[in-house]
């Protein structure tokens, strides 16, 4: 069975890696914001994986595909009786932006002709505006296709599910709250016609760093904190380490996922704070430590971090085997501190890149050559991602193995 996930739109690349890491997927594309791709065991995993998903609004079951002028006929050829339950609602998304300004007017009109008996006309008929005389002029004899000013076929929602309406033995109409949801994406010239079959509504905001007990402005948007993890493709019964946790970010959403989580920092306030925070979001399953990162001396399944952005206090300039003895060295010379900063993240990644069994997602500040540090630790670059924070910082987000 084939499937669309309609992504986030403010995060598509990220999007399509999360839900690829979280399926067992050979092939898909990518059209504009939807991800089209099989699925072997297909609800199954879908159950299990979906309710982690951040980036993905909608889930569907692809019923077809075609090209746009192919469309009348893929809709009267479709055994509409084998999906439809109770009552049904055709909603359109047009990706070309052609459309949506057609159907805004088509949801106003006054027309009502062609399809006596159809809810979907009957609701719509109730209003009345000029509209109706655009697209009245719009109108061809091809029963809702019709050419905009470009000769592209465009077509309304109310004709293309009359097409349904006739195909259904026992058509019922609901467009407030349909049993049987079916929309239609326009991407360029193609159609793709999916049946709604999970609406994705975690709570994110709630999560957002300042509305925790422990808040601080470093912390990720909880929504890309949980595709990090998630592109990791790291399992429920699997340890994720943050070894510079802060608030614990990472943590509280993997928490949440049910995965065990592990975090370091070396900032005391910041242990304390993370340990409230995952409190507050009933995690159970955690380690939380005062340490410092270059220390790291167990074996982990999968690494998630977003590193320190500069060499203040709380990190260490110089790595010795007592940290506790380290003397911080605050008076960080400008010309040393992109050389310093990359020195720290060597030695960290060289001793990670022996610890760590499967995946990490690690990121870093743009200033630095990640790519040729990466390169020096032995790590395989997977995927890269730019995520821009404002003129200074821009987020380089990096999956290794
Ligand atoms: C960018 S912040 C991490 C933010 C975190 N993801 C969150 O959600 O709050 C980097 C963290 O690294 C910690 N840190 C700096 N140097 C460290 C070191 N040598 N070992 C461990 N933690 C360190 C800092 O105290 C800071 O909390």
């Amino acid at each position: 069975m084939k499937y669309i996930f309609l992504l986030s739109g403010d995060y598509i690349g990220l999007g399509k890696e999360e839900t690829l890491s979280l399926f067992d997927v050979r092939k898909s594309k990518l059209v504009d914001r939807l991800l089209v791709f099989e699925l072997d065991n297909g609800m199954k995993s879908l159950k299990e994986s979906s309710q982690r998903l951040a980036l993905t609004k909608n889930i569907y079951k692809l019923l077809f595909e075609c090209g746009v002028n192919e469309l009348p006929e893929a809709i009267k050829n479709f055994g509409w009786n084998s999906v439809y339950r109770d009552n049904f609602c055709l909603r359109i998304h047009d990706f070309n932006k052609t459309i949506d300004k057609i159907n805004s007017n088509t949801r106003t009109t006054s027309e009502s002709k062609g399809y006596r008996g159809n809810p979907f006309i009957n609701v719509l008929a109730r209003r009345s505006d000029m509209a109706g005389k655009r697209r009245r002029a719009l109108e061809s004899a091809e029963g809702g296709l019709k050419k905009d000013k470009h000769s592209k076929k465009i077509y309304s929602e109310k004709d293309l599910a009359g097409y349904i309406w006739r195909s259904l033995k026992n058509p019922k109409a609901n467009l407030k709250n349909p049993r049987t949801k079916i929309e239609l994406f326009f991407v360029d010239n193609k159609a793709y016609c999916g049946l709604l079959i999970e609406e994705l509504h975690e709570d994110f905001e709630s999560r957002k760093a300042h509305l925790r007990p422990f808040p601080h402005p470093s912390s990720l948007n909880p929504k890309v904190a949980r595709a990090l993890v998630n592109i990791t493709g790291i399992k429920e019964n699997e340890v994720l380490l943050d070894p510079f946790c802060g608030t614990g970010g990472f943590l509280i959403e993997a928490g949440l996922m049910k995965i065990k989580v592990i975090g370091d920092d070396i900032n005391k306030i910041m242990v304390n704070g993370c340990i409230k925070n995952l409190k507050h979001f009933k995690i159970k399953n955690y380690k939380i430590k005062r340490k410092n990162a270059l220390d790291i001396n167990d074996r982990f399944d999968c690494v998630v971090t977003d590193l320190p952005y500069g060499l203040n206090s709380n990190a260490l300039l110089k790595y010795e085997k007592d940290w506790k003895m380290q003397r911080l060295n605050l008076k960080i010379q400008k010309k040393d501190f992109y050389k310093n900063l990359e020195k720290f993240y060597l030695k960290f990644l060289k001793n990670l890149r022996k610890k760590l069994k499967k995946k990490a997602v690690i990121v870093f500040p743009h200033y630095v050559d990640y790519k040729k540090i990466l390169k020096i630790s032995k790590f395989k670059i997977e995927k890269e991602f730019s995520n821009y924070v404002h003129r200074s910082l821009t987020r380089k987000i990096v999956k290794v193995s």
